[in-house]
């Protein structure tokens, strides 16, 4: 019998505040008991990327009322709570102040231990609640701020496979929709326009395709669409759509060579695991031809496909209380009230740093 844990958790990472309970019980049944996530989208938007100044200001104002909300929603006060878990890295240091900072202050006031989170361990554990996935398995993460391939092998046990060396995803999603003069944030936008449009219209580099390390790079491609959209303007409609048909083409047939590769290599590493898994988390996942690309790419090498429901998919408090419970249920011990937040901080700590990691920004 495991013992049973509630936790209270908090996202400040990036643009959207949040925070949550989630709970485990003495048969290893997790419950979300409240889930509540503030976007800043409408503070950005008029930039077209996050404003960190801005996004600092928002989450100073928003997670006061958000924890207790999360508290009220759960039905539970803080003397209920067995931890409290915050994100502590990677991510705009503003936010990640604001979230630690509450984070330490509920534990110092209430006695309660802290667990300080990696967000990424966030988005790689939430299949663990979801879908109840056992370790190893694959996890991609794509969304505005990293593309990560990363293999999971268990709590605290990460190998990073493959990262950006530039752009993220989500975010050469977001400059070819700014290009095209299409509103943030762009991937929803590049999708819609992409359906009336003619995938083979313009060739596309895909970047990296062919090479053994499983990096990715969407610059070149950003890059791309600028010169094809100069070279014909001033763009119809029916050009957008081309464009950005021809862009997700481009992404997916990446996509196809990189992951298939990793797939391939988890099957050399792990032979007898007998229903391996790929994970998919960030934005991006939201994206009908990128998930349509991964489920064919897993069903042709029998793997099981793992799409959390979006809203665990993006930012969210749950998936930061969930990691802090599965430390503590390991027997990870808190950390220090000391502990300090990190912008950079890779899950795996024997990975290269690579120049471009993928961080959004209005400037970018
Ligand atoms: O995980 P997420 O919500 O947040 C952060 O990265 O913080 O991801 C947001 C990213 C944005 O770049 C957005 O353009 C992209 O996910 N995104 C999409 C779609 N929906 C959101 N990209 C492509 N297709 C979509 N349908
Ligand atoms: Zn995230």
């Amino acid at each position: 019998m495991a013992p049973f844990l509630r936790i209270l958790g908090i996202e400040t990472s990036c643009d959207e505040t949040a925070a949550a309970v989630v709970e485990r019980d003495a048969e290893g049944v997790p419950t979300v008991r409240s889930d509540v996530v503030l976007s800043q989208l409408e503070e950005h938007s008029a930039y077209g990327g996050v404003v960190p100044e801005i996004a600092a200001r928002a989450h100073v104002e928003a997670l006061d009322t958000l924890i207790d909300e999360a508290l009220k929603r759960a039905n539970v006060s803080l003397s209920d709570i067995d931890a409290i878990a915050a994100t502590s890295g990677p991510g705009l240091i503003g936010g990640l102040l604001v979230g630690l900072m509450t984070g330490k202050a509920i534990a110092k006031a209430s006695g309660k231990p802290l667990y300080a989170v990696n967000h990424l361990e966030g988005h790689a554990l939430t299949a663990r609640l979801t879908d109840g996935l056992s370790f190893p398995y694959l996890m991609l993460l794509v969304s505005g701020g990293h593309t990560q391939l990363i293999l999971v092998r268990g709590v605290g046990e990460y190998e990073r496979w493959g990262t950006t060396i530039d752009d993220a995803l989500g975010e050469a999603f977001d400059k070819t929709a700014k290009l095209l003069s299409l509103p943030y944030p762009g991937g929803p936008a590049v999708e819609r326009a992409a359906k009336a449009g003619n995938p083979q219209r313009f060739k596309f580099p895909r970047p990296l395709v062919g090479e053994a390390k499983l990096n990715f790079s969407f610059s070149g491609l950003k890059t791309a669409v600028r010169q094809a959209a100069t070279e014909i303007a001033p763009l119809t409609d029916q050009d957008v759509a081309d464009i950005c048909a021809s862009f997700q083409d481009a992404v997916s047939r990446t996509l196809k060579d990189r992951i298939g590769r990793g797939l391939e290599r988890f099957k050399t590493l792990y032979p007898d695991v007998e229903q391996p898994a790929l994970v998919v988390a960030g934005g991006v996942a939201a994206n009908l031809v990128v998930r349509g690309t991964l489920q064919a790419l897993c069903d042709k090498n029998r793997f099981r496909f793992v799409a959390p429901p979006l809203h665990l998919c993006t930012d969210n408090a749950v998936m930061i209380a969930w990691a802090g419970l599965e430390r503590m249920a390991t027997g990870v011990a808190p950390d220090d009230l000391d502990v300090q937040p990190r912008s950079r901080w890779p899950l795996d700590s024997s990975a290269e740093t690579l120049l471009g990691f993928g961080k959004r920004g209005a400037k970018a």
